[in-house]
């Protein structure tokens, strides 16, 4: 059978089925995931069809191969009802982004000029985050940052609400609604902030608890536990922390570690009797496989030994890290170790939705240490190694079937500059690196949830 009659029957299936409903949805074009960590494997860590399709059924991967592969099978399932094949040929096929560390509640203030972490803290993060107390605005603010999301081919994030209550409600109904898997939580501070932002360290365990009761498991969404960071609670509200992580297996924990010198030297002050930062956290048994710690960027090597030891995981953000001056995050050390590592925009210190653009920023971050981050294990870090470093491999991050269909459609040749860099780039490892480096929004033609269509560019618009 030749290919172009191939392709003629399967627009004929199209056809033929848009007036059918069916369970089962083809996705046809370049095809790309990593079925293995690049840095153990290299290249056969990546399965890539020039020609490929995607078969979803029921918002899960039935299966990822070649067209010329898994088109007969298709042909044959559509006799047992049609088939819609999507064609995408021409544009590149892979899993939804995973973010591991973002702030809905700061998504207004994001790009805030001139300070650095702390003062940065105080002078445009804590006003902003009191909005959230309201739920009709925090309820308009996460429909705002969840089409953002899905606008930049991510969909799995990690998120800080504020410290209401009313902000973990207004992001998880949204993000129900639109059936993502979601992993937040309420952020539990206790000192050294506004009065207008403190809960207790009494008030942060019973409304975290009543909040996992209510959301942890429901349809797709997860909760971390999430105290802000060493500085803002006291002994009291850590130790509550951990009691509630120690109740609740299966429930994540999320936080700031040694972000800035200065943040660093104030831990010291405020927990002396603690041998450094992550001890802190160690000591109040929130380190573990699900508890991940947002910059990790100025530790020594006790610290990297225990998180290691404890299978605790490190976010990586660029964006933020550049934009506060806090430092550079050595990626390379931290993988040696076998910590795993995701990435994270951290919106609002972080500048960008787009995990392209945090990409990029990575990579620059890398260089300025003499070091190189590959295109692979870059697509790498943002999909399957974000789905390891949320212990959601079995669920997201490749096409593996089975696996929940969330993926992104990416368009190579969205932006003049990129089309024009394209036809310059042989290599799928080349093409990959201009697309992280010069890629953004307008690189992302369509994102799928679930199997749904969530985000398409509007080409009228643009
Ligand atoms: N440390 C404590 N809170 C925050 C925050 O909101 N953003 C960042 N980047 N670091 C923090
Ligand atoms: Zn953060």
């Amino acid at each position: 059978m030749s290919k172009g009659w191939n392709l003629a029957f399967v627009a004929m299936l199209a056809c033929y089925s848009q007036s059918v409903q069916a369970g089962t949805r083809a996705y046809h074009g370049q095809i790309m995931h990593f079925v293995a960590d690049p840095r153990e494997l290299g290249s056969r860590a990546l399965e890539y069809y020039e020609d490929g399709l995607l078969v979803v059924k029921d918002g899960k991967i039935l299966k990822a191969g070649s067209y010329q592969q898994v088109h007969p099978s298709l042909v044959e399932d559509s006799t047992r009802g049609s088939i819609v094949v999507e064609d995408y040929r021409g544009k590149l096929i892979m899993p939804g982004f995973i973010d591991t560390h973002i702030h809905y509640a700061q998504t207004e203030m994001v790009a805030a000029y001139g300070e650095q972490l702390l003062e940065w803290l105080n002078t445009y993060t804590f006003p902003t985050e009191r909005k959230y107390k309201n739920f009709a605005y925090a309820r308009k603010q996460a429909k705002f940052f969840l089409d953002q999301l899905v606008r930049n081919g991510t969909t799995t994030a990690l998120v800080f609400a504020a410290v209401f209550p009313e902000s973990v409600d207004a992001l998880f109904t949204e993000a129900s609604k639109r059936e993502m898997r979601l992993i937040g939580g309420k952020v539990m501070m206790d000192r050294n902030a506004p009065d207008y932002l403190l809960d207790t360290a009494a008030d942060a365990y019973t409304d975290s608890k009543a909040l996992i009761a209510k959301w942890h498991g429901r349809g797709r969404l997860l909760y971390a536990i999430t105290p802000r960071f060493a500085p803002t609670s006291s002994p009291e509200q850590l130790q509550a922390a951990g009691k509630l992580l120690a109740e609740h297996p299966g429930v994540y924990l999320q936080t700031h570690l040694a972000e800035s010198h200065a943040e660093v030297a104030w831990v010291k002050e405020l927990y002396p009797d603690r041998s450094n930062y992550f001890d802190v956290y160690d000591h109040f048994g929130l380190s573990g496989s699900r508890s991940i710690f947002a910059h990790s960027i100025h530790l020594s090597d006790q610290e990297r030994q225990r998180m290691a030891a404890t299978q605790s995981v490190a976010s990586f953000c660029p964006t933020s890290n550049l934009f506060l001056g806090s430092g550079l995050f050595e990626l390379q050390d931290l993988l040696d170790r076998g910590i795993r590592v995701g990435l994270g925009t951290d919106i609002g210190a972080g500048t960008s939705f787009s995990m392209l653009q945090t990409l990029n920023e990575a990579y620059k971050v890398t260089q300025l240490q003499n070091q190189k981050l590959s295109s692979l294990i870059g697509f790498y870090l943002a999909t399957l190694g974000g789905a390891k470093a949320l212990s959601l491999d079995d669920r997201i991050g490749n096409f593996l079937p089975g696996k929940e269909a969330d993926f992104v459609v990416l368009d190579p040749q969205a932006t003049p500059l990129l089309a024009t860099r394209m036809q310059n780039s042989l290599r799928l490892t080349e093409k990959l690196f201009v697309l992280m480096n010069l890629g953004d929004d307008r690189a992302v033609r369509a994102t799928y949830v679930n199997g749904k269509l969530a985000y398409q560019i509007d080409h009228g618009k643009a």
